[in-house]
């Protein structure tokens, strides 16, 4: 059991510690500064943010951010920190503590009014638990008890993402408060998802367990898809503005890092599968730009006969990169480059459905726009928003095995690891589609936001009960 002082004094003199000598707790610095100031920030539906009200508060003081700033700095961080420790009675019991009592409901133990109202409306809450486990001493997270396996549909016409369990294809959670979410990926370790958001120019981080965006980065300008390599180091994030740009964001220090000069706009950006390239693709200058990512370099470009739209990759035995697959602006159907030989192979052209209306409205000039290659590398699924079906090719040999319709205007493929499941969002009406790959047939349409284009398989960390 840990001992509970009342000793900020002391506190404050040891500084970023953890334990001061007599064996008091000192609630830790860079887990405030990381995980608990976050939560200050952060949107909750229904309520208004803290920093709203306490930037003018004379007790529980946080400092305004700067001007264009999403975050704090250094010295405010500790000023926040400083503020916040007036707050708490360092120990395991959180609700000695008035930063904990005033903003939980309550029936769950909070205090019996907050003038900023209830925030938080269980002890079971994750944000509550971070802030708790701050009081008790922490100085990271806890170890997640799984990571699971989530399908994230953002809504490109709406201000979130949903989550979806596809173990029982229901909705588990809504990521809210970014409007124009365009791409979306996990990073390995499951503790956060990075989601462009167009609207603010940012790279969103958002964390896994509270489903809170937890940072916000700025970017070089207004951004399209996002990437992650394999070991999670680094994010690459595709800038749609001419005349072209890469950012690469370092995920240890959450600080883009370099804005890399490319050929023309980019719209899709991918990591390989052996993370030894990001390939971004442009639609207004037809250019395959394939990027070292070793070095951060541009190592060479490919010109196509029209604009890049989505890619999907393939593997050699050895785990290089065998093919891209890309569909172009104005095609039906998709192109295969050849990776080592860096040049177009063959053409596929999507027939028509026969008895399929065709429609040609609102296609923003990608006729197909959706790519997959299924988790074992045997088939390439195509989306068509024209006849509103996917088309479904064996590999290597490229043959058409199976169509099956997935609703209007189809976007995005992704697969469970186990290849068992397909999901698509059919953006024209709203939900996403899962087909279940063997037998090529529709297991669910779930109901998510506005406009589903999107679509990412990701491991997130759930905590324990
Ligand atoms: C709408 C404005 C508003 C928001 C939003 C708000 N608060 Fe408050 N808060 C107040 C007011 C007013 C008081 C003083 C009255 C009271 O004690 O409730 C207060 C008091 C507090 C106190 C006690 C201060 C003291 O002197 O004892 C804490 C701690 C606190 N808030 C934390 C938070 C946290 C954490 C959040 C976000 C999760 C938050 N508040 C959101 C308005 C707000």
């Amino acid at each position: 059991m840990l001992t509970r002082v009342f000793a900020f004094g002391a506190a404050l003199m040891a500084g970023a510690g953890c334990f001061a000598q007599s064996g008091e707790i000192v609630p830790d610095f860079d887990y405030f500064k990381n995980e608990v100031q976050p939560i200050f920030l952060a949107k909750r539906e229904g309520n208004v943010r803290c920093i709203q009200c306490h930037y003018r508060s004379s007790n529980f003081r946080l400092q305004t951010l700067e001007e264009g700033e999403f975050f704090w700095t250094e010295e405010q961080s500790r000023m926040n920190y400083e503020s916040a420790l007036t707050m708490v009675l360092p120990g395991e019991d959180p609700l000695l503590s008035r930063l904990l009592t005033h903003t939980l409901a309550r029936d769950a133990g909070g205090d019996p009014f907050h003038g900023g109202g209830t925030h938080f409306w269980s002890q079971d809450d994750p944000e509550w638990r971070i802030m708790a486990d701050w009081v008790a001493g922490a100085t990271e997270r806890r170890e997640p008890a799984e990571l699971a396996v989530r399908i994230i549909q953002t809504n490109a016409a709406g201000d979130d993402s949903h989550v979806i369990d596809p173990e029982t294809n229901e909705i588990i959670g809504r990521i809210t408060d970014i409007e124009i979410p365009h791409g979306i990926v996990g990073a390995p370790d499951g503790s956060q998802l990075y989601i462009t958001n167009e609207a603010m120019h940012a790279l969103d981080v958002v964390d896994a367990r509270t489903l809170r965006v937890k940072r916000r980065i700025h970017l070089s300008g207004r951004p399209n898809n996002v990437a992650v390599m394999g070991d999670g180091s680094k994010v690459y994030v595709g800038i749609m503005e001419m005349p072209g740009s890469v950012d690469i964001i370092d995920v240890a220090s959450m600080k883009l890092v370099k804005t890399l000069p490319v050929e023309g706009a980019i719209h899709n950006i991918y990591v390989t599968p052996d993370s030894k390239h990001a390939v971004a693709g442009s639609i207004q200058r037809s250019m395959i730009n394939v990027i070292d990512t070793e070095t951060d370099e541009l190592a060479w470009t490919l010109e196509m006969s029209s604009g890049i739209r989505p890619m999907a990759f393939n593997a050699n035995p050895d785990g290089s990169t065998k093919n891209i697959f890309v569909q172009l602006s104005g095609f039906h159907g998709f192109a295969v480059v050849d990776f080592a030989a860096r040049q177009e192979v063959a053409r596929v052209e999507h027939p028509p459905v026969v008895g399929q209306e065709a429609h040609y409205d609102g296609l923003q000039g990608a006729p197909a726009h959706g790519l997959g290659v299924s988790p074992d590398g045997s088939t390439l699924w195509s989306t068509s928003k024209v006849y509103s079906h996917v088309y479904i090719h064996s590999l290597p040999d490229l043959e058409e095995i199976g169509q099956v319709f997935v609703g209007q205007h189809p976007e995005w493929v992704t697969f469970t690891p186990d290849g068992k499941t397909a999901y698509m969002g059919a953006a024209g009406d709203h939900v996403t589609y899962a087909v279940d790959v063997e037998s090529m047939e529709v297991v669910a349409v779930i109901p998510v936001g506005q406009v589903p284009k999107r679509v990412a398989m990701v491991r997130m960390a759930v905590d324990a009960d």
